[in-house]
C-alpha cells in the first residue's frame, strides 16, 4: 500500500518548484502526496524565512504537527516529519533544538538525497540534519520524469543569489548563483510539455542573471542568456506560453527586451520588483539601480512591447526611510503603475546588514505606510481589471471554478478568469471576452468558436 505524503509549501515559487521535485523523488520509494497531514506517513514542512513572520509560522505549525504524530505514535504508527526550505537552510539547529520531534531538516540544496535520509532516519529513529550546499548539482541527480498538475508549469533554471540587498536572507538561504546548463532546462522544458504543460515560467531567484552552459554545438559563445533562453524555448511545439521570474531590475539586458518585441509566446507581463522610490533608500539597500533607471527600463519595456504590464515587489519602513522617501515610493507608483504588487513591512533580519542599520522604522509608523502604499496598488490593479472589460484575451483554462460549470485560468497578464465553460474546455487557451473586472479577478465569456469546437 502507498504511503501518504504531505508538502505544505510556503514563500516564493522557487519552493513550489522544490515540493514538486521532493514529491517525484520520493515517489519510487512509495510515497503518495495527499492533500491532509492527518494520518499521512510523511509531512514535509517546505519553508521561507524571508521575514520574521514567515519563519515564526513554521513553528506553530509544528506545535499542530507534534500532536498529530503523537496521536499516530498511540495507534503505533509513525509520521515522519520533516522541515526544508529556508528556514531549515538559515536555522537547521536551532528547529531541532525547539522541535526535537522533527526527524529530519534538509536544506533546498540536499533533497535528492531524500533516499538516504529517509533510511537513516528509519533506522534507529535518528535525527537527520542535511544544510550542505554539495558540489554536486541537485539538477543532475532528481528523476527525470517531471509530473504537470494542470497547464501550467514550473522550471527552475538558475538558483542563488549573488547580490545581497541588505534587507535580505536568499543569499544565505539558497547560496551561490547557480545557472542549470541550457540542454537540461530545454530537455525538462520538453517533458513538461509532453506531460501536459501549455505554460512555463522559468524560476531564479535572480532569473535574468541565468548564464547556463550552451548545448554542444548550438554555436554564438559557450554561455546562454535568459533571452537566449527564451527563444530557443519557444520553438518547442506545445508550449504556448512562457514567463520568466523573479527579475533584478540592474541586469536586465537589451536582448531581454528585445526577446518582449520578438517572442510571442513571451506573455506582456513582467514582474521587475523595485522595493523603494528614493535613490537614498535604494542605494542603502545595494539594489543597484537608481529611480531613473528603473523608470527608464519600464520605459524601454513598453517601448518594445507597448501593450506590457507591470507588477512589483516593495518594502517599506527601511532602517532610514523618512517620510520624504516614503512619498517618493508613492510617486514613483503613480508614474511607472503597476497591475499587481506585493508589499510588506521591512523585517529585520538576523545576519543582514540592514539589521543593524541605524534610524529602524516604529512598526506603526511602517504600518501606516503600507495600508497608503497598498491603498494606491490595489487601486492601480481594480483599474486594470476594470479596463479590460470588453477586451478579448487568451485565457489558459487549468482548473475548474469554484461553482459547477465554471472553469478558471489565467489571463496574459496573470489575471485570474473565471468562464461559464464545458470541461472539455480544460487545460485549453481560449479567446475570452471580458464582461466584468473586480479588484482580485475577472469575468468572461469563451468565444462560441470555442465551444463549438468542442460540441
Ligand atoms: N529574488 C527576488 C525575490 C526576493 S524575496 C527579488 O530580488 O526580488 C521577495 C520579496 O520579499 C522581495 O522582493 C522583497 O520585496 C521582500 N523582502 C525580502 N526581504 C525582506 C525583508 N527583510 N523585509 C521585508 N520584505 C522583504
Ligand atoms: Fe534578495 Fe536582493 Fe537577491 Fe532578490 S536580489 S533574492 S531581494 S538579495
Ligand atoms: Fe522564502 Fe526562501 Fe523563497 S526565504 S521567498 S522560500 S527563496
Amino acid at each position: 500500500m502507498a504511503k501518504k505524503l504531505h508538502i505544505k509549501t510556503y514563500g516564493c515559487q522557487m519552493n513550489v518548484y522544490d515540493s514538486e521535485r521532493i514529491a517525484e523523488v520520493l515517489r519510487p520509494l512509495g510515497y503518495a502526496p495527499t492533500d491532509r497531514a492527518e494520518g499521512a506517513d510523511m509531512v514535509i514542512l517546505n519553508t521561507c524565512h524571508i521575514r520574521e513572520k514567515a519563519a515564526e509560522k513554521v513553528y506553530s505549525e509544528l506545535g499542530r504537527l507534534r500532536l498529530q504524530k503523537d496521536a499516530m505514535a498511540e495507534h503505533g504508527q509513525r509520521m515522519v516529519l520533516a522541515v526544508t526550505g529556508c528556514v531549515a537552510q538559515a536555522e537547521g539547529e536551532e528547529v531541532l533544538k525547539r522541535a526535537p520531534f522533527v526527524d529530519m531538516v534538509f536544506g533546498p540544496q540536499t533533497y535528492h538525497r531524500l533516499p538516504q535520509m529517509v533510511a537513516e532516519a528509519a533506522r534507529a529513529a535518528n535525527q537527520v540534519l542535511d544544510t550542505d550546499f554539495p558540489a554536486e548539482s541537485k539538477f543532475d541527480a532528481l528523476p527525470q520524469e517531471r509530473n504537470v498538475d494542470g497547464a501550467a508549469a514550473f522550471l527552475a533554471i538558475q538558483e542563488g543569489c549573488d547580490k545581497f540587498c541588505t534587507y535580505c536572507v536568499v543569499p544565505y538561504t539558497r547560496g551561490a548563483e547557480y545557472s542549470r546548463p541550457a540542454a537540461d532546462v530545454l530537455a525538462e522544458a520538453r517533458r513538461l510539455v509532453g506531460a501536459g504543460a501549455r505554460e512555463i515560467t522559468f524560476l531564479g531567484q535572480n532569473v535574468n542573471s541565468y548564464h547556463g552552459e550552451a548545448p554542444s554545438g548550438s554555436g554564438g559563445g559557450a554561455e546562454w542568456s535568459l533571452a537566449r533562453l527564451i527563444f530557443e524555448a519557444a520553438e518547442i511545439d506545445g508550449l504556448e506560453r512562457i514567463r520568466y521570474t523573479t527579475s533584478y531590475p540592474a541586469e536586465v539586458d537589451d536582448d531581454l527586451i528585445q526577446a518582449h518585441a520578438d517572442v510571442d509566446k513571451l506573455m506582456p507581463y513582467l514582474h521587475l520588483p523595485v522595493q523603494a522610490g528614493s535613490n537614498r533608500i535604494l542605494q542603502a539597500m545595494n539594489r543597484n539601480h537608481t529611480v531613473d533607471a528603473y523608470r527608464a527600463l519600464a520605459d524601454k519595456l513598453r517601448a518594445a512591447r507597448p501593450d506590457l504590464a507591470l507588477s512589483s515587489d516593495f518594502i517599506v519602513g527601511f532602517p532610514g526611510e523618512t517620510d520624504r522617501d516614503f512619498r517618493d515610493t508613492l510617486k514613483l507608483v503613480e508614474d511607472v503603475t503597476f497591475i499587481q504588487a506585493y508589499s510588506f513591512k521591512y523585517s529585520a533580519r538576523p545576519g543582514t546588514p540592514a539589521a543593524n542599520m541605524e534610524f529602524q522604522v516604529d512598526e506603526a509608523l511602517k504600518a501606516e505606510r503600507l495600508a497608503e502604499l497598498q491603498a494606491l496598488l490595489n487601486a492601480q490593479t481594480l483599474n486594470f481589471n476594470k479596463a479590460c472589460v470588453g477586451r478579448r484575451m487568451p485565457v489558459l483554462l487549468d482548473r475548474t471554478g469554484k461553482k459547477p460549470g465554471q472553469l478558471a485560468g489565467r489571463s496574459p497578464y496573470m489575471q485570474a478568469v473565471v468562464v461559464d465553460a464545458s470541461e472539455e474546455l480544460l487545460n485549453r487557451t481560449v479567446d475570452v471576452t471580458i464582461i466584468s473586472g473586480g479588484p482580485n479577478s475577472l469575468l468572461g465569456t469563451a468565444d462560441p468558436k470555442n465551444q463549438k469546437a468542442c460540441a
